[in-house]
């Protein structure tokens, strides 16, 4: 018989068939007459309850099917007659695959704290919480793409390891084959990367979006969706050294523009999420916040606030608060500037622009008053910034003025000048955080808990 899987079964059309499952065994309850199990396939958070009748199965036969252990059970489904579940399968025959010992499996009943959990990352995915959440990640990939191949952007493969530091923020992890232990050095005694594998000096890229521009003043708008790589050594709730982030890139686009995709583009992931994933969302907002489904929906029906930099910072000069990191004009936005304009002053996301030039890249565009430059961050409800990108320089002079200031080296950049060279046009584009985006959607608090397998400093277990 053909396998089913469990998010299939669910359909009234066959219920009375014979039916052929397979899975994990979340729990097995009973008596000496009857024995049920709820068993879990990983393709929904439902479980399929299987009715074992005791008079056909031994207690010998049912002894390895403990929490854990995997199964595969021919049967008939039929309606339910207890509550809590519409159908449930009567079990003919039963198979054991593999036996999970109830001594030595970490994952037994309910009530793992997130915490516990983390430190069982190779099994987590295995519980409803990460099942559900690693679902939901997977429709939001799948959503990034078709939102962009719908609207005949290309996507472009960017490389990952590089030798410019995009972000100019020096926060890169090295990629050498030198032995470190006696490094080749030149005659003024500096490490010679010439010995290198490249025959230079490399690291792990931050960004995509040198190569983004050079494939959307080619192919007229792209996007990216890879890893991208940080070594800055912030523990925080909301930062990976290894996450994933979509860089979409685009000729002919300005600011204005530029914001416009993002909104629509977020709240397109959104709702294709709550289109597509309810009964996940749904879980994880009766376990874990209740006012998740609301907050998603609020933040698809309405408009984004835009303002400037220098607009919010007055806001939070004038709000009386007393925050933790002082702020003034000129310096960066933490969390908490950025949580304070979205969630209790405006109540609404924020996209923040024309930000001080001293704290933003050099690639972005600058504006008239030689003081800011035509940058734009979304700021979200619980996140904080989940997306920066701005307009680009578009002009060679003022391009390189800014590099000599910023004393970037100019021998790794010569091919992202030639785009200002040769036939250069208005281009814009953003960086969306694809574990922020999976924060928000799941209203989970830590991005630990919304990739698989979390990179943060002093971890790259499993
Ligand atoms: O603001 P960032 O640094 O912008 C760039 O990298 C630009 N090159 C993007 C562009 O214009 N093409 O990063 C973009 C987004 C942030 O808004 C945030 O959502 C996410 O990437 N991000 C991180 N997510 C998880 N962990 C980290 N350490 C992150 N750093 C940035
Ligand atoms: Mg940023």
């Amino acid at each position: 018989m053909k396998r089913t899987k469990i998010v299939d079964i669910f359909n009234p059309a066959i219920v009375g068939t014979e039916v052929d499952v397979k899975g994990w065994v979340r729990t097995r309850r009973g008596n000496k007459y009857v024995q049920f199990v709820a068993l879990n396939d990983g393709s929904t958070v439902k479980n399929l309850q299987i009715v074992f009748d005791m008079s056909r199965f031994s207690d010998d036969d049912l002894r390895a099917v403990t929490t854990g252990a995997s199964i595969h059970v021919e049967g008939r489904l039929v309606e339910s007659q207890g509550k809590g579940q519409t159908v449930e399968v009567q079990a003919d025959t039963l198979e054991v695959y593999g036996t999970a010992d109830p001594e030595s499996y970490p994952l037994q009943k309910k009530g793992h704290t997130l915490e516990f959990l983390r430190e069982k990352a190779h099994l987590r995915p295995r519980t409803n919480t990460f099942g559900a959440i690693l679902r939901i990640r997977s429709t939001l990939a799948y959503a990034i793409h078709r939102f962009f191949q719908e609207r005949g952007f290309f996507y472009l493969n960017t490389p990952l390891i590089t030798a410019s530091d995009c972000e100019g923020a020096g926060a890169m992890f090295q990629v050498t084959t030198l032995p470190l232990d006696k490094l080749p050095k030149t005659e003024d005694g500096r490490v010679d990367y010439s010995k290198d594998f490249f025959g230079k000096s490399t690291a792990l890229t931050v960004s995509g979006q040198l190569e983004g521009e050079l494939g959307a003043t080619a192919l007229g708008a792209i996007y990216t969706f890879g890893p991208t790589f940080r070594a800055e050594n912030s523990n925080t709730p909301r930062h990976l050294s290894e996450f994933w982030m979509i860089e979409p890139e685009m000729a002919f686009y300005e600011i204005e523009d530029n914001m416009d995709l993002a909104e629509e583009f977020v709240k397109y992931c959104i709702s294709y999420a709550l289109d597509n994933c309810r009964d996940d969302i749904d879980f994880l907002a009766e376990h874990f916040d209740p006012e998740l489904v609301s907050r998603l929906k609020f933040v698809v029906d309405n408009e984004f606030v835009r303002l400037t930099y220098t607009e919010g910072v007055k806001i939070l000069e004038e709000s009386g608060r007393k925050f933790e990191f002082p702020v003034h004009w000129g310096t960066d936005l933490q969390s908490e500037h950025e949580r304070y304009l979205v969630e209790e002053h405006f109540r609404k996301p924020v996209i923040l622009t024309d930000y001080p030039k001293e704290i933003k890249a050099f690639y972005m565009k600058q504006n008239e008053d030689g003081r800011t430059v035509r940058a734009m961050d979304v700021l979200f409800p619980k996140i904080g910034e989940i997306i920066g990108g701005s307009e680009r320089e578009a002009d060679y002079d003022k391009l390189m003025t800014r590099i000599t200031e910023l004393d970037i080296p100019m021998k790794d950049m010569w091919w992202y000048l030639d785009t200002r060279r040769f036939g250069t046009v208005p281009h814009s584009g953003f960086g969306l955080g694809f574990e922020r985006l999976v924060l928000f959607v799941t209203g989970m608090t830590n991005i630990r808990d919304v990739i698989p397998f979390p990179r943060t400093p002093n971890n790259a277990e499993f």
